[in-house]
């Protein structure tokens, strides 16, 4: 037979946080972040730290290892240490607990630690990222999905004849016959990047070739994957190329990839230069001949990270400039086409009159025009409307169209 087994009371663990009062008057912490105090009439034999029972019923109290003290731990990346605080990254949350010399850490960690401890150990020598970040999930990698919009078709495009042409060429052509282009051994065409000042159509048309191309049409806003996405913006790429992959044919829309892809110089974002390096891995890693077309756009240029523009990346470029007065005619008569209009229009003098004026902008003069109609009681747009509307959208141009300075004339 074993000895006697004694069995000790219950009672309630607490660790001290504080001594105050000159020692009368104990803070403790209690587990599950509770906290309470003690008073007494004498001084308390105890310091910051010590682990003890509380017995219930006013039986005072026992001093117990302090091993037995469970703290839940948690898991992030130091990024300052100082001699008496260091501050941890949690999911870009920061926190400042106290340093402790026992464990040898240092900033780009990932430690585990507790809020009142410390660091407790080193989980591995380099930041690991997302640690408590979910999944991409399959619907999150829906919701960039564009609807086609059928009713939109390349008549509605007006003008840029050249663009339009060239951009068939680069995105439609490849995707309609890839089974031809693979027969023939043709490197695939990855990417395309399409230039241009704000307003120029280069949306437009990649959601019309998208629509006339059967193709799955994946929008992604640079800005948006930089900020809302943080932290999770490498696993989305690999999900919506993935999801892209699996498509009959696909193209992936990446608005404004001067955001995240500007050369990647020291200052740059580390978020945004991980982004890029994850466009790179993904592009490079296409079949050779793939169902998927990336077209980027910017209005800079310039600006764009070098490693992209290399072949079997975004080796082609198409660029949309401000509209010439026979483009403006075709960009006024094309937005007319699905407008309500009598009597014939003065396109030609409106377009003479919006030198150095974007796509968007002339589109502005068609709304003020319906306005104009609708406030004097007409259910068409006539030649009045029109004028009106153009002189409207001039008094409101609240910016002039900032030209790329170089890249323009290449
Ligand atoms: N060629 C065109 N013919 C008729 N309308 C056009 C044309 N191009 C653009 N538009 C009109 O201008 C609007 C803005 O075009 P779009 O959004 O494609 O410009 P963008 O080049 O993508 O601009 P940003 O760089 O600001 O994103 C379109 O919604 C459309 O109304
Ligand atoms: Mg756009």
């Amino acid at each position: 037979m074993p000895g006697t087994l004694e069995i000790g009371p219950r009672g309630t663990l607490a660790r001290v946080r504080l001594l105050g009062d000159e020692g009368y008057m104990l803070y403790l912490d209690l587990g599950g972040g509770g906290t309470g105090w003690v008073r007494s009439e004498e001084p308390f034999d105890l310091s910051p730290g010590d682990v003890i029972l509380l017995l219930p019923n006013g039986g005072g109290f026992e001093r117990v290892p302090a091993d037995l003290w469970h703290e839940e731990s948690l898991v992030g990346v130091v990024r300052l240490k100082l001699a008496d605080t260091t501050v941890i990254n949690q999911s870009g949350i920061a926190r400042a607990i106290p340093t402790r010399s026992e464990v040898a850490y240092e900033e780009g960690y990932t430690v585990e630690y507790t809020t009142t401890t410390g660091v407790v150990r080193v989980l591995a020598r380099e930041p690991l990222q997302n640690l408590d970040l979910e999944d991409v999930t399959e619907s999150q990698v829906r919701q960039f999905i564009k609807d086609a919009d059928y009713s939109l078709d390349f008549d509605d495009f007006g003008g840029l004849e050249e663009v339009v042409t060239r951009a068939r060429e680069l995105i439609e052509t490849p995707l309609k016959f890839r089974d031809a282009l693979a027969h023939i051994r043709a490197r695939p065409i990855k990417g395309v990047l399409f230039t241009g000042a704000p307003g120029t159509g280069k949306t437009m048309l990649a959601r019309i070739i998208a629509s006339k191309a059967d193709a799955t049409f994946y929008q992604i806003s640079g800005p948006e994957i930089v900020s809302k996405w943080y932290g999770q913006s490498e696993q989305l790429l690999r999900k919506i190329f993935e999801h892209a992959s699996q498509q009959e044919r696909a193209i992936i829309f990446f608005d404004e990839i001067d955001s995240v892809a500007t050369q990647r110089s020291e200052d740059a974002h580390e978020a945004s230069r991980r982004i890029v390096a994850q466009l790179l891995t993904l592009m490079d890693g296409f079949d050779r001949v793939s169902n998927v077309v990336v077209i980027a756009t910017t209005n800079r240029p310039q600006d764009i990270d070098s490693a992209l523009r290399r072949p079997g990346r975004f080796d082609w470029e198409i660029e949309f400039p401000l509209p010439v007065r026979m483009d403006r005619e075709a960009m006024l008569r094309a937005s007319a086409r699905n407008l309500r209009t009598a009597g014939s229009l003065p396109y030609a003098l409106i377009a003479e009159k919006t030198d150095s004026w974007s796509a968007a902008e002339l589109a502005a003069i068609w709304s003020e025009a319906a306005l104009l109609a609708v406030t004097d009681g007409r259910s068409a747009i006539i030649a009045e409307d029109l004028i009106g509307g153009f002189e409207r959208t001039l008094k409101h141009k609240r910016y002039e169209i900032k030209r790329p300075k170089d890249g323009a004339g290449q």
